[in-house]
């Protein structure tokens, strides 16, 4: 807070005792004059009337309006001084200034009453609207006013403490009759109302007086509590800005769950200096327990995997898909090792009903056993969709792009929601290798569905499957 200083105090007195001495002189000089007429205004007896008023009054209330001022201001100085000096706190000010405008309010009514009369005291004291409505007007300062006094006589606190409400945190840095202000650790400057501070709930930490703080640390279990807390005790009592009124101590306080709690508990003097000595304390401590080959405790979790459930829930789907497989008369030609390559080498896909899996004319290098659900195979023509075929549970399609590399030949739409095998190229290239037979029972329902498709009433000649065998070992580059 800015407090006064003596240049200060000595110019609030001395321009209006300069002020106050010059009407003074005027007056003298002007009373001294005698009446002074002039012929342009001959009907003025005294021309010092019209311009300094009747008797000279503007002139003397100016120049005792100036002594009041003189008067107030050396009272004030005359009183606080000594013990504003002396302990250079702000709270004799709100005094000051509480005397200070009490002072004003007698000597100027002192002087109204003398220049203008009692009429007008009266009218002014009796003058209820007036008083209605200065109340209202005051009621806020008022209200600032009386609790600034009772927060001042009951010294709640003094310049320099740290005061913490529920809201704000600061160092008091002045308080007025008005309101006290407050420096933040951020050096924000906050100033609150003497009527709002006497409302609220207040935590004070006088200056200079040793404040308890507590920092929690955690310590490794491998490490015994006494040789860590002792350690930790040395290191901390050396901090700068530490109160050495009380001994700083470390206790344990609880045992987490991946290491040992313990308190720090230490005394400052600078409560506005917190966040910096816990800071500060908790840096003197790693190196301290570095130092001393103590390990720093990390979170240890022990994770169980569900490893067998999971193992179970493979095998029963790779069980599943064989199962499927098995059921599949194409594919009797296969060996039982080569179904379970098979299943292996499948994954599942679903889709859900009215969903297209596979689209007439695009490219294709996956064929699909439905596992559940049903399938359409519809082909367009003409602008129009005939349905070729409905597919159930074991049935399997999507192997004629796969095996002859043409366009899917229909598009083939979920009626349900299905769950599909799938097998890709890369599965059938190995088996149509080992497993000739395969490419034929391929081949034969190749060609029936393919006369579906070309809705013609042929029957498979063995003309058309060697035909079609041949492509397909073309593709597959099987000899
Ligand atoms: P692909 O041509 O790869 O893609 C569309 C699939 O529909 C086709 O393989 C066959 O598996 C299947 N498909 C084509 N025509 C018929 C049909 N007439 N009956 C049943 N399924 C068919």
């Amino acid at each position: 807070m800015a407090l006064p200083t003596h240049s200060t105090r000595r110019t609030t007195v001395a321009f209006p005792l300069a002020a106050a001495i010059l009407l003074l002189a005027v007056l003298w000089f002007v009373d001294w004059l005698g009446p002074v007429q002039h012929r342009q205004f001959p009907d003025v007896d005294d021309l010092r009337f019209v311009i300094f008023g009747p008797e000279l009054d503007y002139l003397k209330l100016a120049a005792a309006l100036f002594i009041v001022v003189v008067l107030v201001r050396l009272i004030s100085l005359l009183l606080f001084e000594g013990a504003f000096t002396r302990h250079k706190i702000s709270a004799p000010l709100l005094l000051r200034q509480i005397v200070t405008i009490a002072l004003y309010i007698i000597l100027f009514s002192v002087l109204i009453n003398t220049f203008i009369g009692g009429s007008a005291m009266g009218l002014l004291a009796s003058g209820t609207i007036v008083a209605a409505v200065l109340g209202l007007a005051l009621q806020d300062t008022l209200g600032n006013l009386f609790s600034g006094i009772a927060l001042h006589m009951e010294r709640a606190f003094d310049v320099g403490d740290v005061v913490q409400s529920d809201i704000h945190v600061g160092v008091v840095e002045g308080m007025n009759w008005r309101a006290a202000r407050l420096r933040t650790t951020d050096n924000h400057i906050i100033v609150l109302p003497n009527s709002v501070i006497a409302r609220e709930r207040l935590e004070v930490f006088r200056r200079g007086r040793a404040i308890g703080r507590r920092v929690k640390i955690r310590g490794a279990y491998s490490v015994p509590p006494g040789e860590l807390i002792s350690v930790v005790e040395r290191a901390v009592v050396n901090v700068p800005g530490i109160s050495h009124e009380f001994r700083p101590f470390v206790r344990v306080s609880d045992f987490g769950e991946s290491a040992v709690e313990y308190e720090i508990r230490y005394w400052l003097e600078d409560y506005h200096q917190r966040d910096n000595m816990d800071a500060e304390v908790r840096r003197v401590v790693w190196y301290a327990l570095r130092r001393n080959g103590f390990p720093f405790p990390f979170p240890v979790r022990t994770l169980r995997r569900p490893e067998p459930e999971k193992t179970r829930g493979a095998a029963a789907a790779h069980e599943e898909t064989w199962h499927r497989i098995e059921a599949v008369d194409l594919l009797d030609v296969l060996s039982e090792e080569q179904k379970h390559r098979l299943a292996d080498a499948t994954d599942r896909i679903t889709f859900s009903r009215g969903e297209t899996i596979i689209r007439q004319g695009e490219k294709g290098s996956s064929m699909f056993i439905v596992h559940q659900g049903k399938v359409s195979v519809r082909l367009e023509h003409d602008g129009s969709a005939d349905e070729l075929a409905q597919l159930d549970e074991g049935s399997m399609f999507g192997e004629m792009a796969l095996l002859t590399g043409e366009p899917r030949s229909a598009d083939v739409v979920a009626l349900t929601d299905v769950v599909l095998l799938r097998i890709q190229k890369s599965a059938m290239q190995p088996l149509l290798d080992e497993a000739p037979g395969l490419a034929a029972a391929l081949g034969r329902r190749m060609v029936e569905r393919r006369s579906g498709i070309e809705s013609m009433a042929h029957h498979e000649t063995s003309e058309e499957v060697t035909t079609l065998m041949s492509r397909i070992r073309a593709w597959f580059a099987v000899l």
